[in-house]
């Protein structure tokens, strides 16, 4: 394997994605940060140990020409691009079907799953012309399950991983390596929006997360651990997976949030 790798991560601005900008830059890679909020792209490059290692991009993953010109910002930095993590995402506001308007669920399935649709396809070129690549394409417990989401979270996380597979069916052959993370409750901005938005008659979290095999929250490091573990060789044998990593909450099937 070469020693250092271009990777490319999606909502690097902040929770997850901040968490695997560091850690694949802490083993030597040099990673495009990409996000749709540039102050927050920005910030996690120049909080890095070693800034010069990494570039910030701003971009939405949905629109199609930010996509385009986002990976060949990285092309003319790197010359190649070895790893995307497809991590970019938002939640919904939890209404049932008969509730949601048209915008939120185009929206959500606009990010949550046209976004690792394009810029897998955006990045596909490069890495079949080396038979060489990996996407890891961040999933959810609500790939499996319903109420870890609403409506349109929950079909477009279902969605990723039915990419996840097709892809694999289509390049694992070629080369490229396609798998996806399936988180549960992860301490990031992107829960305290869940919890937000639920009002004040939800359960206390932490209360119900103790019933939970883990019995507390996932670290975003460890998120983005997995996520340098699915890039790397040892798990060349890894293909079209879902791997969860939820501290037992879909086993417990309940949702504490
Ligand atoms: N936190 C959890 O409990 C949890 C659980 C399961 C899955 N996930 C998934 O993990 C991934 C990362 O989320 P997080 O928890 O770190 O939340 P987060 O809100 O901290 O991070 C998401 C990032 O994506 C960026 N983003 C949003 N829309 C974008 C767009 N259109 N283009 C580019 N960037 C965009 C945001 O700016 C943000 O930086 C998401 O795909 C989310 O669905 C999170």
């Amino acid at each position: 394997m070469q020693d250092e790798r271009v990777v490319v991560v999606t909502g690097g601005g902040s929770g997850m994605g901040r968490a695997m900008v560091q850690e694949f830059v802490a083993q030597g890679d040099r990673v495009a940060a990409v996000g749709r909020t540039r102050e927050k792209v920005e910030a996690t490059v120049a909080e890095l140990d070693d800034p010069g290692r990494a570039l910030a991009i701003e971009a939405d993953v949905s629109d199609p020409e930010a996509v385009a010109r986002c990976v060949g910002a990285v092309l003319d930095w790197s010359g190649r691009i070895d790893v995307l993590c497809n991590n970019a995402g938002i939640i919904d506001s939890y209404r049932p079907a008969h509730e949601v308007p048209l915008e939120e669920w185009d929206e959500n399935i606009a990010v949550n799953l046209t976004g690792p649709f394009l810029m897998a396809r955006a990045v596909l070129p490069d890495m079949l012309s080396r038979s060489a690549g990996v996407i890891i394409n961040v999933a959810s417990t609500a790939s499996f399950s319903a109420a870890t989401g609403g409506t349109a979270y929950t079909a477009a996380k279902h969605g990723v991983l039915g990419l996840t597979r097709q892809l694999t069916f289509d390049y694992g052959k070629l080369g490229i390596r396609v798998n996806a993370i399936c988180p549960g409750a992860t301490l990031t901005g992107l829960a305290e929006a869940m919890l937000a938005d639920q009002g004040d008659d939800v359960p206390d979290v932490e209360e119900e997360l103790r019933r939970f095999p883990a019995g507390r929250w996932c670290e975003p490091r460890e998120i983005a651990r997995l996520a340098t573990y699915l890039a790397s060789d040892d798990a060349a044998f890894i293909h079209g997976s879902p791997l969860v990593i939820d501290g037992g909450w879909l086993t417990a099937a309940r949702n504490p949030l």
